[in-house]
């Protein structure tokens, strides 16, 4: 019986594939594995001996791979290019975009997120949905904004991750470790006077900790630089009663600023 669906419907169920990460047709007409025909004797026996080697050990390592790359760039679009050459790691594959960065490359601000979500993903900039928002009226709070072409106040955003991971899911240590090689370029190419981390991801990678509750509002150290971590807006929206703190961290920035200025 032929069931043919109604817009709304046919609306629904691609909304929520992609929703689910399924946001690339690999072929043109989709395949009923149900209806596959079953392995032939021959391909079953080849599967069944494959599976029955010791793993191979991998011959690369990524974090190296990640580091001799990041180090031969010697510009901003050279680190993009790069890390969008980076074969080794499998978020790039259900990401829509690479996303690289926003705002102006001469702040005196860098500020660091985790990954993109998937507004992001789909313009391909860091920061621009709900949490993004939010970024934006706390950075103007400050008198700072990503699209102010004064470096004074002016800030320049990117994240720990260039690719969505799947279904928002926290980035694995791994994942983080072989991306930092190009974080820690980036800053070096952009060369801001502070760094603020947004949230426990940023910490995590730049900081090699987590603990942003205690972290938060306290200077350290990296890349040479003064770093502020900071509670992630995304954090905020769910939790409304830790924006006094997060007042109180963009105070110090400020301060900071004004006193270095
Ligand atoms: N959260 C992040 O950490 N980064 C983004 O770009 C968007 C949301």
């Amino acid at each position: 019986m032929e069931s043919a669906l109604d817009y709304y419907s046919a609306r629904a169920l691609l909304e929520w594939q992609i929703e689910l990460g399924a946001t690339e047709a690999i072929l043109d007409a989709p395949v009923n594995r149900y209806e596959a025909p079953a392995q032939s004797p021959a391909r079953a026996a080849a599967s069944q001996a494959a599976q029955a080697l010791p793993e191979a050990k991998p011959t690369v390592d990524p974090v190296k791979e990640a580091m001799a790359l990041a180090k031969s760039t010697q510009d901003l679009a050279g680190l993009k290019a790069a890390m969008a050459s980076f074969e080794h790691c499998d978020l790039r594959r259900g990401a829509r975009s690479l996303v690289f960065s926003d705002g102006n490359p001469a702040a005196r601000v860098m500020i660091i997120g985790e990954a993109p979500g998937r507004d992001e993903d789909r313009i391909g900039k860091p920061f621009v949905g709900r949490a993004g928002q939010l970024l934006d009226r706390m950075l103007a709070a400050i008198d700072l904004s990503r699209e102010a072409e004064s470096a004074d106040i002016a800030t320049y955003i990117t994240n720990v991750l260039p690719w969505r991971p799947p279904q928002n899911r926290d980035p694995k240590p791994d994942e983080i470790a072989m991306l930092m090689p190009f974080v820690q370029r980036h800053v070096e190419l952009v060369k801001p006077e502070v760094l603020v981390l947004m949230g426990n991801i940023a910490c995590q990678g730049v900081l090699g900790k987590r603990g942003i509750t205690r972290l938060r509002g306290e200077w350290s150290e990296a890349f040479g630089l003064p770093t502020l971590p900071m509670f992630h807006p995304a954090y905020l929206l769910r939790s409304p009663h830790a924006k006094r703190d997060a007042w109180a961290d963009l105070l110090e920035l400020k301060a900071r600023l004004l006193s270095k200025g």
